[in-house]
């Protein structure tokens, strides 16, 4: 909490308090893992996960994570343009935005086979209208997933649906969504249909009233009954258990509602966020690895951590800093994101892997642990732009 420890810590320059910028956020090895996995894909599939030994498994295009490689091309291009091109850096091996543009051909438009999961698929989408506004193919993409999404909406639950069940009453909502609702205000600022962004309005309330519990940690999955709202059950799907809390999920609550404020300005949204990052905060180990699910049990050590997570909250903490009014909060997220990707570089970083991390958990429950993931490095390279961006630290990462 807010002790006097904290105080002073924000009155230090930062290079006192956290020591050394991972260097490896702006290794050179970034452009030619990435490189190497664009050449690798053959037509139509992209990149989810590792083996247990590094290398990339290829996924067709009706996969919830289709969307994070071409997004990771279009943060390349980001990082050239903010950066330039330096022997150091490497990043001039390629066109990166033509590389983006040509991986985002194929991505599926509807939910057909990805269901609720359109908010990611729609990432490489979006970033290609901050370059090119008029780019058709980008804004009618933008416009059919986000119709997909609405058609998912139920106005008594007050979401939209995820997992489909076979009782159709039966409504699952999953922490995860949060994610998705960005895509509703861009296709509504495309299209000027303002009910798409009143859907993502809705849709948070009503996640920010069941999915958080009174601690600031969160339920993976909330179950309504659709024909008259109510919540009928709250549990878990990947994490440890049904009171747990899975790191992931914790993680896609803090950025979505932080970017929720950003979006709207209600500070209900924010102040959720801070809850959520809080809790995260406060809960992390002592060796700051965040573990897959926080309540997962220590033994049989190592409990395997989560890079994907990692590389996720430190983006949210840092959005969070960015939008946090009170300037003692708004270092502290920003340490606090700075720490937890200096721990998961020394403990994932992976030269020889394929992958720029390993100690990724796709899905506990399912045994699908200790790989790379394709989200986990997309996290890791955004973030190094955003510190940029955000003056933190420059591009042969040094602090400012
Ligand atoms: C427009 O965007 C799409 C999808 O992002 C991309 O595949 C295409 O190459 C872009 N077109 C042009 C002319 O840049
Ligand atoms: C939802 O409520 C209706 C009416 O009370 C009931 O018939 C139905 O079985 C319930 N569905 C679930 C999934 O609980
Ligand atoms: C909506 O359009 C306005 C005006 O062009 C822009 O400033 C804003 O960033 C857009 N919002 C989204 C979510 O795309
Ligand atoms: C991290 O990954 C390595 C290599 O897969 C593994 O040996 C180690 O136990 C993992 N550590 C944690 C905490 O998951």
């Amino acid at each position: 909490m807010l002790g006097p420890l904290t105080l002073l810590l924000g009155l230090l320059p930062i290079h006192l308090v956290l020591g050394q910028v991972p260097q490896e956020l702006f290794s050179p090895l970034i452009p030619q893992k990435v490189l190497a996995a664009y050449r690798a894909s053959s037509n139509l599939q992209w990149p989810q996960y590792t083996d247990n030994a590094g290398r990339w498994l290829y996924f067709p295009p009706r996969t919830w994570t289709s969307g994070f490689f071409p997004a990771t091309l279009y943060e390349l291009n980001k990082r050239r343009s903010i950066c330039g091109v330096t022997d150091a850096n490497q990043l001039g091996t390629a066109d990166w935005l033509a590389l983006g543009r040509s991986n985002s051909r194929g991505l599926p438009l509807d939910a057909g086979g990805v269901g609720h999961d359109v908010g990611f698929i729609s990432f490489p989408f979006v970033e290609e209208l901050t370059i090119n506004p008029s780019n058709q193919t980008a804004r009618s993409s933008i416009n059919s997933l986000a119709t997909a999404l609405a058609n998912r909406f139920d106005a008594r639950v007050g979401c939209t649906r995820s997992w489909d069940a076979s009782d159709p009453t039966d409504f699952q909502v999953i922490i995860d969504n949060m994610m998705n609702l960005e895509l509703l205000f861009v296709s509504a600022n495309l299209t000027g249909n303002q009910r798409l962004r009143d859907i993502a309005i809705t849709h948070a309330k009503t996640t920010m009233n069941n999915h958080i519990r009174r601690d600031g940690s969160t339920w993976h999955v909330v179950h309504y009954n659709q024909t008259n709202g109510r919540v009928t059950r709250k549990r878990t799907a990947q994490g440890y258990s049904d009171d747990s809390t899975w790191s992931r999920g914790q993680a896609w609550g803090i950025y979505g509602f932080a970017n929720m404020f950003r979006l709207t300005r209600d500070a209900a949204f924010l102040r959720t966020s801070q809850r959520m990052a809080r809790w995260f905060v406060n809960n992390l180990p002592q060796d700051g690895i965040v573990p897959w699910d926080f309540n997962a049990p220590l033994n049989p050590a190592p409990r395997p951590a989560d890079s994907s997570a990692a590389t996720l909250v430190s983006n949210a903490l840092l959005l969070l800093s960015s939008l946090e009014p009170d300037p003692t909060l708004k270092r502290e997220w920003a340490d606090a994101a700075i720490r937890i990707l200096q721990q998961i570089t020394r403990l994932a970083w992976r030269p020889q892997w394929q992958s720029l991390l390993s100690n990724g958990t796709v899905n506990r429950p399912a045994n699908n642990q200790l790989t790379g993931i394709v989200y986990g490095d997309y996290y890791y390279i955004k973030v190094a732009n955003e510190l940029v961006l955000n003056n933190i630290v420059t591009c042969d990462g040094k602090w400012t």
